[in-house]
Parts: structure tokens; sequence; C-alpha cells
């Protein structure tokens, strides 16, 4: 299989959303389906993916909210996003390979931009230098009211909870910002994030089956 790309390349999906939305969940249903179905894939999440990304999300994700101020926060999960995309995205998209990502650039916009209020062109300009200016394909929304989001993400066995601890008005802007950028964006497909997890893993690969029939379609055309 041999999919085209705007740079000639693999497929690039992300999955956004506030803490609790099921994006991991839904991150390792994707991964399965299209391994089960012998498509070139890896999964990868942000921060993380590589060691050193990884040991940069213990740093950023454990410990005391107040730790660090909002600008050293915010270059080390752009230091994070560096070494995931060098190492293990870039070299994979090249390969023609899928590659899903929990969270990418959108969240440090979100985040770090809208939430933090640390300039939104420096961010991306960081981005884009880091990934020579290349977008997601494709971009999962999952949308859900954070307090139920929170609930969820408290239940499980989770140790990165740093920012969990934040506000419910915290958490209620990321929700408001995340639709703000998404609304009116081709690349973004918002979905419900109330509805099962199995409902929502079937929008998705209806979804990604009209994505790959695109990228198909480039390459032979
Ligand atoms: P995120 O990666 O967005 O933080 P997770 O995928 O880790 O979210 O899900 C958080 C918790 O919510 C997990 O316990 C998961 O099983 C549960 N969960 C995920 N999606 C749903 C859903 N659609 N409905 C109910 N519970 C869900
Ligand atoms: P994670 O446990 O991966 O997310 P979730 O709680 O949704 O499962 O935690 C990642 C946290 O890091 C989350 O609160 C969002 C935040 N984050 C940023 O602030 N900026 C970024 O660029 C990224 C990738 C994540």
């Amino acid at each position: 299989m041999h999919f085209d790309h705007n740079t000639n390349s693999g497929i690039f999906i992300t999955f956004e959303g506030g803490d609790g939305s099921g994006k991991s969940t839904q991150v390792k249903l994707l991964y399965k389906y299209l391994l089960e179905n012998n498509y070139p894939v890896i999964m990868t999440r942000e921060p993380g993916g590589t060691q050193i990304s990884e040991q940069l999300r213990t740093i950023l994700l454990q410990g005391n909210v107040n730790k660090m101020n909002a600008i050293t926060e915010a270059l080390i999960f752009l230091a994070a996003r560096s070494d995931n995309w060098e190492k293990l995205i870039k070299p994979a998209l090249d390969s023609n390979k899928i590659v899903i990502c929990d969270r990418f650039q959108d969240s440090t916009i979100v985040y770090q931009g809208i939430c933090n209020n640390i300039n939104i062109n420096l961010l991306n300009n960081i981005c884009n230098t880091i990934t020579n200016n290349m977008l997601p394909n494709r971009t999962y929304l999952i949308n859900i009211d954070p307090v139920i989001g929170l609930k969820r993400s408290m239940r499980q066995d989770n140790v990165d909870i740093r920012f969990e601890h934040k506000s419910t008005e915290y958490h209620k802007r990321i929700q408001e910002a995340y639709l703000r950028i998404a609304n009116n964006n081709d690349r973004y497909l918002i979905i419900d994030g109330n509805l099962s997890i199995e409902e929502i893993n079937n929008i998705i690969i209806k979804d990604v089956w009209k994505i790959m029939g695109k990228a198909i379609s480039k390459v032979t055309n």
C-alpha cells in the first residue's frame, strides 16, 4: 500500500481533546484495526514517543502544578515534539506509513497559546520549524464536557495528572479553544465524546477509509 500526501509520504492522523475525552482509547483501537488489516502503521503520543521525549513527559506531567513557569513548560513540550518528530514520526511518514499520534501541535496552540497566553505566532513558528510546515492530514477532536472527562481520567490508574488539578474553568477554556480552532476547518472531524467507545471507533474507521481513498486516488491519477 502506498499513500500520497503533500510531500509524497504517508498519512498523519492526530487526536485532540481535553483530558479524559477518550483519545488514547481511540488511538489504540484505530491502531489495532489498521494493524489487523495489514496497513503499515505506527502509534505515538505527545509529549512522548521516543526515549528522550518520554523522559520529558515525566518532567512535564508529574509533580506540583506550579513547579515551572509557562515558557519553560512550553519549551519542554516543544523539545519533546522535536525528538518525536525527528526520530519517529518523520521517518515513518517518509516510508509511507500511517502515523497515529495522541495529541500534537493543536495541543500546544490550545494549552500553551490560548490558555497560558504564550504568543501563538511564536509557538507556530517553532512547531513549523520542527515539522517543516507539515500538518496532520486529519485531526479527530473528541468533544466532551470537561467535568465528565476529568472524572473519567481520575478513575484510571493515571500518574500523569499534573494538569488535571487545574480548575474546571481552565478545562472549559480548553474545550472552547479546541472548538473554535476546529470549527470551519476541513482538517478536523469533531466527534461527540458522549457516544460509546465502539460508536466513536466506527465513525473514525469510516472516516479513515475516506482519507485513505483520497490518498490512493492521488497516487493512481
Ligand atoms: P484521554 O486519552 O483522552 O485522556 P482515555 O482514552 O484515557 O482518555 O479515557 C479515559 C477513561 O475514560 C478510560 O478509563 C476509558 O476507558 C474511558 N472512556 C474512553 N472513552 C469513553 C467513552 N466513549 N465512554 C465512556 N468511557 C470512556
Ligand atoms: P495526557 O495524559 O497525554 O493527556 P490526557 O490527560 O488527555 O490523557 O497529558 C497530556 C497533558 O499535556 C494534557 O494536559 C495536555 C498537555 N499538553 C500541553 O499542554 N501541550 C502540548 O503540546 C501537549 C502535547 C500536551
